[in-house]
């Protein structure tokens, strides 16, 4: 079977790369190196893979229906990954965010209809919900984004229901919570503040850090990928959390545990974007699909503070 991963190059792309080629599957990517955040570090989440016979790498971007075209002729799944990430987006980027995430999404899924596509896996956020009206969220709550990110994925959902419910594409939509891990994006928290505690520097913590995240290890959002891969399911949309969640000054406590050091954070303004809860209620992906989240987030943060020690350590 030939499966195609967009976006695959990336933090959570990459992951499904693994898994798939560990399983035996012939894996392609498309990947555009957008320049969000280092090529380098894209190229390093790839480079284990670049020799294996079931790997081929295509450069280029979703956004190129003839790219499209001829790489799906040959394609049964695909996992769609590519997207422009974070929530703090500027005003500036609004427009990429909707070429990539809206504009990309939209020809990928046209591309996939076109072709004999078994069944499209469409990466989306917990941002799509915005602020909470209540906790734990389930896939029930009022969709209310605050970002553009949020905007453009939720715009990405609503095509691929169209392109399932009307044109009969099974698609399976994830919305992840806050993921984390090795090879995880340098913008985000976990990954930047043991950079920075490691390096000896203080830590920014935007707000008063009372703000609460459901942190999902990546083992659990490949897990939760596999799982919609081989369910029967023609449509569907389900939370992939960790089940718990922690404010971001227990954050910092417990980085600053793992790594053995007393860091003070900086505390400063808000930033736009940023909800002020974000906690998974998984019952549905666990009812379908059968998604039970494994990694306790506490375990989670000493893996990823290990394999970032190691990094420091190799060089990498
Ligand atoms: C993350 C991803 O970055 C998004 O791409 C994804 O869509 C989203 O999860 C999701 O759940 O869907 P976010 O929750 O903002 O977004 O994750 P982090 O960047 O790790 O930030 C977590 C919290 O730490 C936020 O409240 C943020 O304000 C705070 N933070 C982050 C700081 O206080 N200081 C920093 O330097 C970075």
């Amino acid at each position: 079977m030939n499966v195609l991963v967009t976006g695959g190059a990336g933090f959570i792309g990459s992951h499904i790369v693994d898994r798939l080629l560990s399983q035996g599957y012939f894996v392609f990517v498309i990947d555009n190196f957008d320049n969000y955040y280092s090529q380098e570090i894209k190229a390093n989440n790839i480079r284990h893979n670049q020799d294996k016979k079931n790997f081929k790498l295509i450069r280029g971007d979703i956004r190129n229906s003839d790219l499209l075209r001829e790489t799906l002729k040959d394609m049964d799944i695909v996992f769609h990954v590519a997207a422009r990430p974070g929530v703090r987006g500027r005003l500036q980027d609004s427009r990429i965010y909707h070429e990539f995430n809206v504009t990309g999404t939209l020809c990928l899924l046209n591309e996939c209809l076109n072709s004999n596509i078994k069944k499209v896996i469409f990466s989306s956020s917990s941002s799509v919900y915005g602020e909470s009206k209540y906790l734990p969220i389930d896939e029930k709550h009022p969709l209310n984004p605050i970002s553009f990110y949020g905007a453009t994925k939720l715009a990405g959902e609503k095509y691929c229901r169209i392109f399932s419910e009307i044109y009969g594409l099974p698609i399976i939509v994830l919305r992840y919570f806050t993921v984390f891990g090795p090879r995880q994006r340098p913008d985000e928290a976990i990954c930047k503040f043991t950079r920075l505690i490691l390096r000896g520097e203080r830590v920014e913590i935007y707000g008063n850090g009372e703000q609460t995240r459901d942190f999902t290890y990546i083992d659990d959002v490949v897990v939760g990928n596999m799982l919609a891969f081989n369910s029967e399911t023609k449509w569907g949309t389900f939370n992939i959390g960790g089940g718990q969640r922690l404010s971001i000054n227990e954050l910092l406590k417990l980085l600053n545990e793992a790594c053995g050091t007393n860091v003070m954070p900086v505390y400063c303004p808000k930033t736009i974007g940023d909800v002020s809860n974000t906690w998974a209620n998984v019952d549905e992906a666990q009812r379908i699909l059968g998604y039970v989240p494994k990694v306790d987030v506490r375990t989670g943060i000493k893996k990823y503070v290990e394999w970032a020690i190691n990094q420091v350590g190799s060089g990498s």
